[in-house]
């Protein structure tokens, strides 16, 4: 990095200006797909960004603008607020070894050893034996590959496979890391594992990451912010908890659903939409969205006056904060459903009545 650049670094991020800014992007592909409609998006230096969406819906197309695998049609894309488009072909160069990107399918040389795999970028950059030896001891380790250095990738499992593709995607020392679906191809306890190393190579290294997943549980995993794409434009942004705890657009919701807890079967027939005889118990629904408010469950026993049964949900903690829906059936309270649902409201983010069932 030049002088002059690291100067404009350091200005830039002393004036908390973001690491990668999109500003208005638009793409258009030759066959006429408009991919990108005005991206507007800042990632902060550190953070660890989601980008979800429906398929089609631009998330590669996005990602590919930050090293110039694909180029803009409208707006920009700036690094460390220098629009990536300026660059001239050996700038491009640098900025690309500044990025790593790892992939679903790996992407390693096959003829290849996990050593040989993860040198080739430090051969092509003219780096010397020693220097390459050293390094790729050092990210071996970090990737916990060590032992099977003289291994070609055939023999590997998919997690290993995945960990060679960080520790080349790690070589230049990066600053940004592009993950595309890079746990997709993957068994959860894999995933788990990968995700582990992505965020310990995030806090040890300090290194910024910008993923693309289908799988909600990444998000709630690892990620600080996400962002939701639809049609090429971003239609929801957010810290996890909040986009989780309370999606406000459509598509959101449906790409959370699988994380959301269905009425259970049994429930769901016994359920009645009116009151049939005087000591039917009600069931509500409770939804705490991560704002500070904590299920007390003494509070909500005294406030809805009755025999409160917990009959399914939970909380989990995304960030630090409360998220989650309890089903309660509630018998033989004093109170109509109208003051019951004012009560309930108090102490929760929101409340429904499902229904009723039959005292058991
Ligand atoms: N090289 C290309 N030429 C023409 N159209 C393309 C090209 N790459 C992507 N597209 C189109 O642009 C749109 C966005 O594609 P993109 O690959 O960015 O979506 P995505 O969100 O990554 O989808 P997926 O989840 O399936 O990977 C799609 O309609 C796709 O068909
Ligand atoms: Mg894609």
């Amino acid at each position: 990095m030049s002088g002059f650049d690291s100067h404009l670094q350091q200005a830039a991020s002393l004036a908390g200006e973001a690491q990668l800014r999109f500003a208005g992007l638009g793409k258009t592909y030759p066959n006429g797909v408009q991919a990108l409609r005005d991206i507007e998006l800042d990632i902060q230096r550190g953070e660890v960004f989601g980008i979800i969406g429906r398929s089609g819906a631009g998330k590669s197309s996005l990602l590919r603008t930050i090293n110039r695998l694909e180029q803009p049609s409208s707006g920009r894309v700036l690094i460390d607020g220098i629009d990536i488009a300026l660059y001239d072909e050996d700038r491009l160069v640098e900025l690309r070894r500044r990025i790593g990107m790892i992939f679903q399918h790996f992407n390693l040389m096959s003829a290849k050893t996990v050593r040989q795999n993860v040198e080739l970028p430090l051969r092509v950059a003219g780096v010397p034996r020693e220097a390459r030896r050293r390094k790729v001891d050092e990210l071996l380790q970090l990737v916990g590959l060590r032992a099977k250095h003289d291994v070609y990738p055939a023999q590997l499992s998919g997690g290993q496979k995945q960990r060679v593709g960080i520790a080349r995607a790690l070589v230049h020392d990066p600053e940004i890391l592009l993950c595309d679906e890079a746990t997709s191809a993957l068994d959860p306890e894999t995933t788990q594992s990968i995700l582990a190393l992505l965020r310990e190579i995030n806090q040890r290294l300090g290194l910024t990451i910008v993923l693309i997943t289908h799988e909600m549980a990444v998000i709630r995993e690892i990620c600080d912010r996400v962002v939701v794409l639809e049609h090429g434009e971003v239609v929801e942004q957010g810290p996890v908890w909040q986009v989780f705890g309370a999606p406000r657009h459509a598509v959101t919701r449906t790409l959370l659903a699988p994380l959301q807890h269905g009425l259970p079967d049994d429930l769901q027939a016994r359920l009645r939409p009116h009151r049939s005889q005087p000591d039917d118990a009600l069931v509500l629904r409770l939804r705490f969205a991560g704002t500070g408010r904590q299920p007390d469950l003494l509070a909500l026993g005294t406030a809805l006056g009755g025999r409160v049964t917990l009959i399914d949900g939970g909380i989990e903690r995304i960030q630090g904060h409360a998220l989650g829906n309890l089903l309660l059936e509630i018998g033989g309270s004093p109170l109509d459903a109208e003051r019951l649902l004012e009560n309930a409201r108090q102490l929760a983010d929101d409340a429904e009545v499902l229904g009723y069932v039959a005292a058991v």
